[in-house]
């Protein structure tokens, strides 16, 4: 089963991914993170601790809430999906995220003869969703979590990412969640609209 997780930064992506992960024991595949690692320090032999240069240009785009280039997450995203972990399925956490992803996602499933099961749609109140990512940003570090990185983080998923829900209307695939109702409520609406 492939599951797409659409949604408004601090919508609940992460979260709920992270439970139905389990309840499914299939991957769960964070753009985000795989980006965000690209980011990390790893150990050098010969100048110590250092950022790669794929890490410094991804965080040219990601520190400021833009997003990174199609052809770079397209690039993680079938490195990743070659891995014998995601032959039975997975979930998308934050991908895809235009529309020129999508139509791209799409060919490369429909070569291996898969497909988008499932479309989950997690609706919020912005007001609650910035508060909740400052929130997280007193207890995680992460430099998006800015006043003004969120605000340009909403702007791009209305200008750029919404536009992907039109991508799979008429599939018929489109299920919509509270994203206002506590981790629990929603997981138990996600796992009903499950395909059976
Ligand atoms: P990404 O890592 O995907 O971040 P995001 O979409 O901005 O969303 P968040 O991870 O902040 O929120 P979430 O919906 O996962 O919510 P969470 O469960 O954490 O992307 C980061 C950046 O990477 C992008 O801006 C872009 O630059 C780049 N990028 C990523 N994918 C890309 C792509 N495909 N193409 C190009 N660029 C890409 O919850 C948030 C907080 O709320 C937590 O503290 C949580 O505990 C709390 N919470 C969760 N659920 C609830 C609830 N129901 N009630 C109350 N609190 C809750
Ligand atoms: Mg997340």
């Amino acid at each position: 089963m492939r599951i797409i997780f659409i949604g408004p930064p601090g919508a609940g992506k992460g979260t709920q991914c992270k439970r139905l992960a389990m309840h499914l024991a299939i991957p769960h595949i964070s753009t985000g993170e795989m980006l965000r690692e690209t980011k990390r320090p790893t150990a050098d032999a010969t100048s110590g601790d250092c950022v790669s240069a794929l890490g410094r240009v991804v965080a040219g785009y990601i520190d400021g809430g833009r997003l990174a280039p199609d052809y770079l997450v397209m690039r993680l995203i079938t490195k990743r999906l070659a891995d014998p972990d995601c032959q039975a399925g997975c979930l998308f956490d934050g991908f895809p995220r235009t529309v020129n992803q999508a139509v791209m996602l799409d060919d490369f499933l429909s070569n291996k003869l898969w497909q988008v099961d499932l479309v989950l749609n997690l609706v919020a109140d912005e007001e609650a969703l910035i508060g909740r990512l400052l929130k997280r940003a007193m207890i995680e570090d992460r430099v998006d979590d800015s006043a003004e990185t969120i605000a340009a983080r909403l702007r791009v998923f209305h200008t750029q990412t919404a536009p992907v829900l039109d991508h799979y209307a008429d599939r018929g695939i489109i299920h919509s969640i509270d994203a206002m109702e506590s981790p629990e409520t929603m997981f138990a609406k996600i796992l009903a609209c499950l395909p059976v």
